[in-house]
């Protein structure tokens, strides 16, 4: 990926390590013409028919004399075409596992590690359409794609959400800053950050979204991991038993020979770490990947790698640290591992950085592995579907 290139512009002049140091996290940043070069623009016709796949997520907002509805996709075709003028956003998710361009863009921000990026939104609104005032709890990026939006935005999270309506809406909200985003502009807010969003002309907004798991989340799911993972010796034993005369009393003796046999519940640093790769290399629930219908034989696969490289389906989340690589969730196997040598292993994490190898023979080992992700749909070379 061209990595430096790209980011001047993207951050308005400002390197990465001065936005991480000065925005990140920490104060809202307005990018005037922070991007626009897009091979070609998606339009309402191309939005609305992910918004009609059931594998994609899609809401549409509307407010009519102060309520807001919420519906969920898919959506059908006669749906979409009641829409009115004006007053409604339809929203759909991971766009840049459906659109090549867009998943250039979400990896412009590869300034980020992997784990910490979400996915790119596409909002569509006609003039008057809004999600209202509110704040998320995660970093964005919110860039204009055609059209017209003015965004108020104001650092006072104090307000609490109107509470019988479907989205989170601020009962109050007072701006503190207002600008109107036109094409190519983008708004970096930190988590937390009040914005009221109103389209002013029709236009879009690709929203980049980043991943914060909740601690009480990554518990819940180390946990889970440590039961599959665990195997524990021993079992309940009391050669010092006592007579007793209250046998319905858990008493002191017993909880103490439970509570000695669940210290025996530890954890290492690998194992945190091989827990990090399958967690955040999972794909989200709805995503789903078919068995290739079409998988290449070998030697063709072979043949086609050496002329065209391969890339990761768009859809695919490869990861990497010390203790192994992970792609969608799984972990190369132990063999696998072993029968890669140090320059096989170094081309793998180049497969995962850079989401793509350049055409070249490979060895064979590094091949086989390859392969068996071709198989099972992660990846293809450059130039097969
Ligand atoms: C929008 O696309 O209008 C809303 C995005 C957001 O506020 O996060
Ligand atoms: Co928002």
């Amino acid at each position: 990926m061209r990595k430096t290139a790209f980011h001047a512009p993207l951050l308005g002049g400002i390197s990465p390590e001065t936005f991480l140091a000065e925005y990140w996290q920490k104060k809202p940043l307005l990018i005037r013409q922070a991007w626009d070069r897009f091979p070609e623009l998606i339009d309402f016709a191309r939005l609305s028919e992910f918004a009609q796949r059931d594998d994609i997520e899609s809401r549409l907002i509307t407010q009519q004399n102060g309520r807001w509805t919420l519906e969920r996709g898919p959506f059908s075709p006669s749906r979409l075409k009641r829409l009115p003028e004006t007053d409604w956003t339809i929203l759909v998710q991971d766009v840049n596992h459906q659109v090549p361009h867009i998943a250039e863009f979400l990896y412009q921000f590869n300034f980020l590690p992997y784990a910490r990026l979400d996915d790119v939104m596409i909002s569509y609104a006609p003039p008057g359409g809004t999600v209202g005032p509110h704040y998320d709890s995660y970093d964005v990026f919110l860039l204009q794609v055609g059209g017209k939006k003015r965004w108020q935005i104001s650092s006072d999270d104090a307000m609490g959400f109107i509470e019988d309506a479907p989205i989170r809406v601020l009962k109050e909200f007072n701006p503190e800053q207002e600008w109107i985003l036109e094409h190519g502009d983008m708004l970096y807010l930190p988590p937390k950050y009040a914005h009221y969003g109103v389209a002013l002309e029709p236009g879009m907004t690709y929203s980049v979204g980043f991943r914060a798991p909740k601690t009480q989340e990554i518990a819940s799911k180390f946990l889970e991991y440590l039961q599959d993972e665990l195997c524990l010796d021993g079992m309940y034993s009391d050669p010092d038993a006592q007579v007793t005369t209250t046998p319905a009393q858990i008493d002191a003796q017993f909880t103490a020979r439970i509570q000695q046999m669940l210290t025996q519940i530890r954890w290492d640093e690998q194992m945190v770490q091989d827990f990090i790769g399958r967690y955040f290399s999972e794909p989200k629930p709805h995503v789903f990947f078919d068995q290739h219908s079409d998988p290449l034989e070998y030697d063709d696969f072979v043949a086609a790698v050496a002329s065209h490289g391969v890339a990761l389906n768009l859809k695919s989340q490869m990861l990497y640290n010390e203790q192994g690589i992970y792609l969608n969730g799984e972990a190369l196997e132990a063999d696998e591992l072993a029968s890669l040598t140090a320059s096989e292993l170094a081309q793998l994490r180049a497969l995962a950085d850079q989401r793509s190898l350049p055409a070249g023979e490979y060895d064979e080992a590094l091949l086989e592995v390859l392969y068996t992700y071709h198989e099972y749909g992660y990846l293809a070379p450059a130039n097969h579907d």
